[in-house]
């Protein structure tokens, strides 16, 4: 059993969440908002530290991280070479002027991200989380196209801000500030048979014609390729091809929201490589500030000219754009990706754990698919009498929790177990995992 921090098995010594986890919580409930932490007597744990695959919560606890803390720690939590090369960016400038003064960390990590793009000339804005990427493509795509109208897919997320959230479909996030959204999204299914595919296309026809003579004509389509948080969701081959050649046809734009599936996260850098479509925009985020704030709407040149020369002052920007301590990280995350060979751990490690978790589930009764693509891998829950249930997957998060496994929920109901691990996963770990879960998930009355 490995003793080294990153590569351990879970250590509990009190049970979590323990002692010192609830004294924060008790402190935390009268100072944060209502609706943002989750508190109860199970949950959360309080992280101090993080290394490789493994955290330590304030209690002295060493638990296996599978969330990568939301997708981010691909690298593995605390890299050394992305740490020391926020610590050196650190001794010299923490904060610039990123529109305005910029340093040279924004140059090379654009320079970086069009090498890896699909475009031969790619042209990019930077930001800090996924939904403000998601916010700079749709008004790209309006900029370019001059229109309003919007195709999103049902159990899609693609951030909390107003303008992403008129493209996430959750009723829950979206009731309260439904008068605000706008109409000019409409959803179709995410297929999940190729059948499914063919009849979503001839419907996101139909939407694109009746809307061609509104005042909301569609100019663009938005999908995440492989379903995150709508629960490891994977179109059926060959879907994305045609929903490119649609799109390319009927003269709208291809957004790919690849913030979670992206830089390697599902065994391939972009899933346009994949489906082998170029879009005409793509997001990027999570990972690629190797866990400091980062993200990027990029697109081809052509695309991107949709905004016009800025006379000084630029239309889309924010004060933290370019951040020299987020571009010197995501540069180091780059270079890491590149030299640990990244993207194969992730195709090799996520078949062997895929492969671990449907041998072990197969019997289960509440086990209804095990699913993914490299470190992407969501477990889809059923009862008894085979119905998803609400909440399953936060419940199991709860008692894996106790053994020392971090895991998220995931589907518009929780009906899903998340797994998204770091890169530096190793053998022991992922055994471990499966063994966890299937104890869950085989003996536990859910
Ligand atoms: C596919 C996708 N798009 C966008 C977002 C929003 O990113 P952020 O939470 O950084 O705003 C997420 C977050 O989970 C995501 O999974």
């Amino acid at each position: 059993m490995s003793q080294t921090l990153g590569e351990m098995l879970p250590s509990i010594k009190s049970a979590p969440p323990g002692p010192h986890s609830l004294e924060l919580a008790s402190r935390l409930n009268v100072v944060e908002s209502r609706n943002v932490t989750w508190l109860s007597e199970n949950f959360p744990i309080f992280w101090d530290r993080a290394l490789g695959s493994n955290v330590i919560d304030v209690d002295g606890n060493v638990y296996v991280d599978l969330t990568s803390a939301f997708g981010v720690a691909f690298a593995g939590h605390s890299h050394p070479s992305i740490t020391l090369a926020i610590e050196k960016q650190g001794k010299v400038l923490v904060h610039g002027m990123g529109d305005v003064h910029p340093t040279a960390s924004k140059v090379k990590i654009m320079e970086e991200m069009g090498k890896l793009s699909p475009w031969k000339e790619a042209r990019t804005v930077l930001a800090s989380s996924g939904a403000e990427a998601m916010e700079i493509a749709l008004k790209t795509a309006q900029m370019y196209s001059g229109k309003t109208g919007l195709i999103a897919f049902r159990g899609a997320y693609h951030g909390l801000t107003l303008g992403s959230l008129s493209v996430t479909d959750r009723e829950k996030f979206r009731d309260p500030f439904v008068g605000r959204l706008t109409e000019h999204t409409s959803f179709v299914n995410f297929p999940k048979t190729g059948e499914e595919a063919e009849s979503i296309i001839t419907e996101i026809a139909s939407i694109v014609r009746r809307k061609k003579s509104t005042a909301e004509p569609v100019g663009a389509i938005v999908i995440e390729p492989i379903q995150g948080r709508g629960g490891v969701q994977i179109p059926p081959e060959g879907f994305l091809q045609t929903l490119s050649d649609f799109s390319q046809s009927a003269g709208l734009l291809l957004i790919f929201d690849e913030i979670f599936s992206g830089l390697g996260r599902s065994g391939v850098i972009f899933e346009t490589e994949r489906a082998g479509v170029v879009p005409d925009l793509v997001c990027l985020g999570k990972s690629l500030g190797g866990g400091m704030p980062l993200s990027a709407c990029i697109g081809s040149r052509e695309v991107m000219a949709g905004w016009p020369e800025t006379d000084g002052e630029a239309i889309h920007t924010s004060t933290f754009l370019g951040h020299p301590l987020s571009c010197a990280a995501g540069i180091s995350f780059l270079n890491v990706l590149k030299s640990e060979n990244l993207v194969l751990q992730s195709v090799q490690k996520g078949q062997y754990l895929l492969d671990s978790l449907q041998a072990s589930l197969r019997a289960g009764q509440h086990v209804f698919q095990v699913r993914g693509r490299g470190l992407l891998i969501g477990i889809e829950l059923h009862n008894q009498k085979n119905h998803s249930v609400k909440s399953m997957g936060s419940h199991v998060s709860q008692l894996a929790l106790k053994e020392g496994l971090i895991v998220l929920p995931a589907g518009i109901d929780g009906e899903v177990v998340e797994l998204a691990p770091p890169a530096t996963i190793t053998r022991e770990q992922m055994d471990f995992a499966v063994k966890c879960l299937s104890k869950i998930l085989l003996e536990s009355q859910l």
